[in-house]
């Protein structure tokens, strides 16, 4: 009986391992070993969208772009620009991860990409560091989304929009016209974003290139 079931076994074994030893034959081929390598990959659940719309087709505000990847802080102080920056003051910019992500792999911003502009006022302008320009409270929040098929006919297929002021920010962002943001934002030095002032993104750029 024992010896019976070892037979079994031993079949069972051979049986099992052909398709095996075909397999590791097939992975001489190189097509086969990046299938393979890909395989072994651990499968990623498809990513939520960061961009999504409401049926007047408003941007839907992000729960918890402050917890996105902050890029950098431009500031443009009122008092360096005749008591009315155009957007005043600090500027701090996220961008959501998933296209972080991706841009620091192929240094590009995939389609989907979301980046947002909170500004800040400033607040003190002394601290125990020194004199200098402090953040003191939101007072806005925009956004521009990257969708050539949704925006086929914004330059670069960028979308901008306004979720207006703080503490009470809209639910859903209104869309701008081409002329408020787009058509300044052509002049970028980075596909209508300025990453030149974005250290975060410069760093991830410069390592996506080797
Ligand atoms: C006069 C040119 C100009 C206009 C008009 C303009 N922007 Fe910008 N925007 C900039 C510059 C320059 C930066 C980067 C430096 C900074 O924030 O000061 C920027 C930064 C941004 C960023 C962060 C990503 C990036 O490209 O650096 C967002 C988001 C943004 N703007 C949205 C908007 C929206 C929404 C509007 C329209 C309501 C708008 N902008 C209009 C010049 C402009």
């Amino acid at each position: 009986m024992k010896r019976f079931q070892f037979g079994a076994l031993v079949l069972l074994l051979s049986a099992g391992s052909l398709p095996i030893f075909l397999l590791g034959f097939g992975a001489s081929n190189p097509t086969t070993v990046v299938t393979q390598a890909q395989a072994a990959e651990p499968q990623s659940s498809p990513k939520k969208a960061a961009a999504s719309y409401n049926a007047e087709g408003e941007l839907i505000r992000p729960a918890d772009h402050r917890e996105w990847v902050f890029v950098g802080a431009p500031v443009t102080p009122n008092d360096m620009n005749d008591g009315k920056a155009a957007f005043p003051e600090f500027h701090n910019v996220y961008i959501d991860p998933a296209s972080f992500a991706s841009y620091k792999k192929k240094g590009t911003f995939p389609e989907g990409t979301v980046i947002l502009k909170e500004l800040v006022s400033v607040g003190s302008k002394s601290m125990d560091s020194g004199n200098g320009y402090f953040q003191g409270e939101f007072i806005s929040l925009e956004a521009m989304v990257k969708d050539n098929r949704r925006f086929k006919d914004e330059p670069g297929g960028w979308a901008f929009y306004r979720f207006g002021e703080a503490p009470d920010y809209k639910a859903a962002g209104l869309r701008m016209k081409t002329e408020s943001c787009n058509d300044c934002h052509s002049g970028a030095n980075e596909d209508y974003v300025f990453t030149e002032t974005y250290p975060v993104l410069r760093a991830a750029k410069a390592k996506a290139a080797k």
